[in-house]
């Protein structure tokens, strides 16, 4: 491999992914979202990665969650749409074909969610974002991975990309592995830690610098899944998406933190600077 196919996500290649929102558009022009995430306890997930897509800007966003999330989700984010996901998604995995979904913060690891999750996997084709539980019910059987939409982004952290894909001996030897399995199985993979990566199906890698280590909290994950779908449901490819999202989310982080402190700054903060990134983009 050749140093060209590395690159650090800078300014000017932010610059030139980015789509300021024309005048002369209205919500279709930004995209239909659902966010399938959440189980008992862990609506908060679900809360988290709805706020960030809506607050990334799509044009319609939906909830999928179990029933026991819809007043917490009707009351925290009126502005989405509520699917009802039955006890653990067993009555319904139910994706529009015309929504880009985002799939697995929180969703939870009971074995009827996995199997709903599995089948609903086998039956779709168009690209997904895939994190947290629903890389873990795919990484229960090394078959699943070719289940996996071509195009679709996963976001895993290391140890869900270990259980994804084995065990590494350093994170050199884990982003060789990436690669292959990103231009194997045709996906784009964020590999998430200080410095996250995106590697594409070509074996490309982004190097992401924004953002710190106040993201080292519960529900940092779940907003980037919000973030990444709100962008590739709007005017933006798959790896547009992915890049701008890595630093859109580590950008606003850095903001959350200069405010607040690296200590205090919480998930709901980041999401609350999205603004403020997207001020500076404009
Ligand atoms: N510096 C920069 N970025 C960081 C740092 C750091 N020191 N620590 C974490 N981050 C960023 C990561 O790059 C990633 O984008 O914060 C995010 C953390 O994502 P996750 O590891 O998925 O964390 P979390 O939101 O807690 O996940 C919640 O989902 O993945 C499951 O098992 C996980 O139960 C957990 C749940
Ligand atoms: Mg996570």
């Amino acid at each position: 491999h050749t140093e060209t196919d590395d690159f650090v996500i800078d300014d000017t290649i932010i610059a030139n992914i980015f789509k300021p929102r024309s005048d002369f558009s209205h919500k279709g022009t930004y995209g239909k979202v659902t966010i399938a995430a959440g189980s008992y306890g862990k609506i908060g997930a679900a809360v988290l990665s709805t706020k960030s897509a809506l607050k990334t800007g799509a044009g319609l966003t939906f909830t999928l969650a179990p029933n026991c999330g819809y007043e917490i989700l009707q009351t925290s984010c009126p502005e989405a749409m509520f699917i009802k996901g039955g006890e653990n998604y067993i009555e319904h995995f139910d994706i529009e074909k015309d929504t880009v979904a985002g799939i697995g913060p929180g969703l939870g690891t009971d074995p009827e969610t996995q199997k709903a999750f599995l089948k609903f996997l086998k039956e779709y084709s168009k690209p997904l974002v895939l994190d947290a539980d629903a890389l873990n019910s795919i990484a229960l059987n090394e078959s699943n991975l070719k289940l996996i939409p071509e195009n679709s982004i996963i976001t895993p952290h290391p140890k869900e990309f270990e259980r994804l894909f084995g065990k590494s001996e350093d994170s050199y030897q884990r982003l060789d592995l990436a690669k292959s399995k990103a231009k194997e199985l045709r996906i784009y993979i964020v590999l998430k830690d200080h410095h996250t990566q995106v590697i594409t199906p070509e074996g490309k890698v982004y190097y992401n610098i924004t953002g710190n280590s106040g993201l080292a909290k519960g529900g940092s994950g779940d907003i980037l899944t919000g973030i990444l779908t709100s962008l590739a449901a709007q005017q933006y490819s798959e790896e547009q998406a992915a890049i701008l999202g890595i630093w859109l989310h580590g950008r606003a982080a850095d903001f959350a933190a200069e405010k607040h402190s690296r200590e205090s700054m919480l998930p709901t903060d980041v999401i609350n600077e999205l603004g403020n990134v997207f001020k500076l983009l404009e």
